[in-house]
């Protein structure tokens, strides 16, 4: 790996708006290192040994709590899952208070999902612990974001100039928004479909082709990433019903057909099968799902790593 020219040391990681193409470039080279320690016979290179993190999770999460607890401690780090069900947030301490306590406790690293956007950037504000948001409301969900490109990348397609779709409820996405921003900043085409009642009315500006028809988003692209219908955030009645979604925006065979043949198949899951994927599609040979989820631990690891110790001694793993 080249020396890097930029450092991630002490950061928070909010949102992948505010990291420069060579920080992103960093993250992703380093998380093909930290591959690497996965693929050992023995996951354990305890250049976090001494560092705490812990995972604060006002949200239900398997995927992202899963494989921050597991980055950390795969570099040797102390992690502590913070599950606010059962923590004293239902007795109705507020977030600000629950931020200086678990940072009492000498913590490193917060690493933070909440339902209501703009959480992390408050709770950076406040923490003098690096705070890596795991997803604020609609907002950002950044590590997302940095392991949907790191699997592109991964299966020999660069960003550049390439025709991505997002299909789906844009305007509860998170991983929408997330994707939108990391995708054209690398220099990608990025086209959005899905009901007009789920995409945001400014969505324009954020650099994307929007379509009404689902089959003119995919019509060769080189990836298509299928967004979760957020039922938890959104309103009802915002699409007809869960068939006639399938019917009209859902990505099954026949749609998947007009794009490339070699086309990626991203969903950052959980996924709603029979819904926004079908069944085939979620299980073929296309679909990158379960690698994203792998991908996802070796992300989380760089991005501690780097923030953390700055990515110092880089250049012993091998
Ligand atoms: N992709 C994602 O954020 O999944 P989880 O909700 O399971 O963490």
């Amino acid at each position: 790996m080249a020396k890097a020219t930029v450092s991630l040391s002490g950061r928070d990681i909010l949102d992948l708006e505010s990291l420069s193409v060579e920080e992103i470039e960093l993250i992703l080279q380093t998380a093909a290192e930290m591959k690497k320690i996965m693929k050992m016979d023995i996951k354990k290179a305890p250049y976090l040994r001494g560092k705490s993190i812990i995972n604060l999770f006002y949200e239900p999460s398997t995927r992202t709590r899963t494989s921050f607890e597991l980055a950390g401690k795969y570099l040797g780090a102390d992690v502590v899952n913070v599950t606010t069900a059962s923590s004293s947030v239902v007795k109705g301490e507020c977030l600000r208070d629950t931020i200086l306590t678990v940072q009492s406790m000498a913590c490193d690293a917060i690493v933070m999902r909440h339902p209501i956007e703009g959480a992390a950037v408050y709770a950076a504000d406040i923490a003098t612990p690096v705070v890596i948001n795991a997803g604020d409301g609609a907002h950002a969900h950044p590590s997302q974001g940095l392991l949907d490109m790191f699997t592109i990348r991964e299966n020999g397609k660069d960003l550049k100039g390439m025709k991505m779709a997002i299909i789906g409820d844009i305007l509860y996405s998170r991983v929408a928004r997330t994707n939108i921003a990391a995708w054209t900043k690398m220099g990608a085409d990025v086209h959005v479909a899905g009901p007009m009642t789920l995409m945001p009315h400014d969505i324009e500006t954020l650099g994307v082709t929007v379509h009404k028809r689902v089959e003119d988003a995919i019509e060769g692209a080189d990836v298509v990433d299928v967004l979760r219908i957020q039922l938890e955030r959104q309103q009802k009645g915002l699409f007809p019903s869960p068939r006639e979604y399938a019917r009209i925006f859902g990505i099954n065979e026949n749609r998947l057909k007009l794009a490339k043949e070699d086309v990626i198949v991203l969903h950052s899951g959980p996924m709603n099968r029979g819904l926004e994927i079908s069944w085939e599609v979620g299980y073929c040979d296309n679909a990158a799902i379960r690698i994203q989820v792998q991908n996802g631990v070796a992300v989380r690891m760089a991005l501690l790593f780097l923030t953390l110790i700055g990515g110092k001694y880089i250049e012993n793993i091998d």
